[in-house]
């Protein structure tokens, strides 16, 4: 999963008229996406009609036991999961001042889902707090949306020097692309301020410009995304240039290791899982727990598309958990949720390194005879 970040601690410079858009068109082109609307605001959720409800979001997943598949709303436009976000995001910051690990909350929601979604694009908040803070750690790469506007651009160095730190601190590569939104192209002024974006700040510019148009604000309106309500627009096109931008960007990084293709055996010529009926090799697994102590153990892996307990059955026996299911013969890797905090199996020696800095377990299901 490739994550992009849409960040700039300034407000109205298009932050979340890109996430809808940019996710709503890598939707449309058969990705599969997780948008998550990380700004107390849940302008991203209300963009695309979602918001007249209270929906629980982050706040519930950083703060209470829910997991994030507990706040994920499905195809909300074609191809397009989303995380709403409600107004108690607002008090994250003081909920979680002095908890270790605070930063890297979002990444280790997100780790389970490497298989799941081709992207998440995740709209953040007008400041560069912890939420801003987590969503960065989590990504792979930053667009930061800016007007193209001369005091626009101070923010920038801000964003870079936070992206900076991160950097050092976790040894991360987080490529910054500046996107100039709300161009318009019959102004000296507009074209004047895109050469000085170009020559002054220490970042990439995308060769994309998103034109202003009165029909972003109506979309918003209506709650759709451009390609759904004015798909011939002009920033409807420009949006579209972005996705072919981020997906040539995507295509010339090395592929990802996907956890699923652990599970492909291919079966030899007369091997005996050749001729096993695939339905007869599925196995009856019994997973037995006992020194976990917690209120709620769940557990996803390849298996069951890492979505958490799903076809899966608990048992609860003199203290020790059971998770019973079935798989055909392979090597799968899984994760258990204790207590709403995504973990390797401390149970289970056999593990490896996942693509996102974590570890998996393994899990090996024998052909039986
Ligand atoms: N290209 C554009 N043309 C015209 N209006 C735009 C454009 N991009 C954003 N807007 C409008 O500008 C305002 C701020 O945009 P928004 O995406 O909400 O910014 P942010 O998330 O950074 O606060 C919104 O009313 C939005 O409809
Ligand atoms: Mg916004």
């Amino acid at each position: 999963m490739n994550t992009i970040a849409i960040a700039n601690q300034k407000g109205g410079c298009g932050k979340t008229t890109t996430a809808i858009n940019l996710a709503a068109e890598l939707g449309q082109r058969d990705k599969r996406v997780l948008l998550i609307d990380m700004d107390p605001q849940g302008h991203a959720s209300l963009g695309l009609g979602i918001g007249e409800r209270e929906l629980p979001g982050l706040y519930e997943v950083f703060c209470d036991d829910a997991i994030l598949p507990d706040v994920i709303l499905k195809d909300v436009v074609a191809g397009v999961d989303l995380v709403a976000a409600n107004i108690l995001l607002a008090t994250i910051e003081a909920r979680l001042a002095g908890q270790p690990g605070r930063e890297r909350l979002l990444l280790e929601q997100l780790e389970p889902f490497g298989a799941a979604y081709d992207y998440a694009v995740i709209d953040c908040p007008p400041s560069l707090g912890l939420l801003s803070i987590n969503a960065l750690r989590a990504a792979q790469q930053v667009i930061s949306p800016v007007e193209a506007s001369l005091f626009a651009l101070d923010g920038i160095h801000q964003l870079q020097d936070i992206v900076n730190l991160l950097c050092q601190k976790y040894q991360l590569n987080l490529p910054v692309t500046v996107l100039p939104t709300m161009f318009d192209l019959h102004t000296r002024f507009a074209h004047t301020v895109l050469e000085q974006i170009r020559d002054q700040l220490p970042v990439a510019v995308s060769e994309v410009r998103i034109r202003h148009t009165v029909r972003i604000r109506e979309a918003a309106y209506i709650g759709k995304p451009l390609n759904r309500y004015a798909p011939d627009c002009t920033a409807a096109m420009d949006y579209q240039r972005l996705a072919d931008e981020v997906l040539e960007a995507g295509a010339q990084t090395a592929p990802s290791r996907n956890p699923l293709d652990m599970t492909v055996t291919t079966p030899q010529e007369g091997s005996t899982m050749g001729r096993v009926n695939p339905v007869a090799a599925r196995q009856m697994i019994v997973l037995t727990f006992d020194d976990i102590d917690c209120r709620r153990l769940q557990l996803a892996g390849d298996f069951n598309n890492w979505i958490p307990d799903h076809d899966i059955e608990t048992r609860k026996l003199d203290g020790h958990w059971q998770k019973v299911f079935t798989a055909e013969p392979g090597v799968y890797e899984y994760r258990l949720i204790i207590d709403g905090k995504w973990q390797h199996d401390p149970t289970n020696p056999a593990e490896i390194p996942n693509e996102l800095g974590g570890i998996n377990s393994l899990l090996q299901v024998p052909v039986h005879l």
